[in-house]
């Protein structure tokens, strides 16, 4: 019999057939509970399943799927999946890393922008005949020459930093470890964590959501910012303690901040955020292009039926599982 797998991520229609070739699909509505979303009988013989960051892998979710052996995750972070608990229990785990590099790249420049030129409140001012009524809004903030601080130097932080090339500013970022090869062509210097803070005229977070990463950025990183800084977050939200953000952003301690990600998603609008008027907000739209999008699926997709027939999948999160596998199979 084929493996059954559950799809929670939306899948074209050519790609679903080639996937229904292969394996028999249970749909789930992305967001639901996984543990609860399907009789019993049917979570007894799920071997995989395509996610979107919105499913949660906790133990009971384990627990509740015994076949399971790939989660395939389509996203690059993948803090909605316990990994130590994954890969006690064999289960591999896959994402989709690179395809969205220049995605998220663009849309943190489209951020920063948007924060230094203040676009949005140009628009208003256009729309509303405040222009005709009032004059020009007031002067903005020059990009060109000034700094950008990366916390963090993966593949999407590096893209960030070539990026910022073409505008002509100065790049410095810090990272758990040091990245020689972005240091020696030229993309960015590194400082310690305090002076990243301290200088940065923008500062964008490009770390995943760890345990160590959590709330990382908070009071104490807003006290050493510039008052004229900017934060930038298309990373995940509950990296910056968001109570200590809002604080900082009344007390006009940082100028403002450009944010993708939040602590709740969806943001409600009772949010303290949507009526900062120094705030610009996205929906969690990073990688969401039409091209991007179709890439990570086709990736996700793909990692699925790799790992189910055997063949070494492209994006492992712990390949220890797979090389496991493989010794057992060989041997
Ligand atoms: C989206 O947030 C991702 O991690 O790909
Ligand atoms: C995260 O995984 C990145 O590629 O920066």
């Amino acid at each position: 019999p084929q493996p059954r797998v559950i799809i929670t991520a939306p899948v074209p229609a050519d790609l679903r057939e080639q996937l229904a070739a292969q394996c028999e699909i249970i749909d789930v509505p992305t967001g639901a509970g996984l543990a609860d979303a399907l009789p019993k009988e049917q979570l007894d013989s799920i071997e995989g399943v395509v996610c979107t960051v919105r499913s949660k892998f906790d133990t009971a979710v384990f627990d509740a799927l015994p076949r399971l052996r790939v989660v395939s995750n389509f996203a690059v972070g993948y803090d909605n999946i316990n990994i130590p608990e994954a890969t006690k229990r064999n289960v591999l785990v896959c994402n989709t890393p690179k395809v969205l590099d220049g995605a998220v790249a663009d849309l943190t420049f489209g951020l920063l922008i948007c924060l230094a030129r203040d676009l949005v409140r140009g628009d208003a001012h256009v729309r509303s005949g405040a222009w005709a009524e009032k004059g020009a809004p007031a002067l903005t903030q020059d990009i060109r020459g000034k700094t950008l601080g990366l916390l963090g130097m993966g593949r999407i932080g590096r893209v960030v930093a070539e990026t910022a090339k073409a505008f002509n500013m100065k790049v410095i970022y810090h990272n758990r470890n040091r990245d020689a090869e972005a240091e020696s062509l030229g993309f960015a210097e590194y400082r310690d964590r305090d002076a990243l803070f301290a200088e940065s005229d923008f500062l964008s977070i490009h770390v995943p959501l760890t345990p160590e990463t959590r709330h990382s950025v908070g009071a104490k990183e807003f006290a050493a910012m510039k008052p004229t800084a900017y934060l930038i977050n298309t990373s995940r939200g509950p990296v910056v303690d968001e109570a200590a953000l809002i604080d900082a952003l009344k007390a006009g301690r940082i100028a403002g901040a450009g944010l993708d990600v939040m602590e709740q998603e969806p943001l409600p609008a009772s949010s303290p955020l949507c009526a900062l008027p120094n705030v610009v907000l996205q929906a969690h739209v990073g990688s969401a292009t039409v091209e991007t999008r179709r890439a990570m699926i086709d990736l996700a997709v793909r990692n699925l039926l790799d790992a189910l027939s055997g063949t070494r999948p492209q994006a492992m999160v712990n390949p220890e599982v797979w090389a496991g596998a493989s010794e057992t199979t060989n041997a």
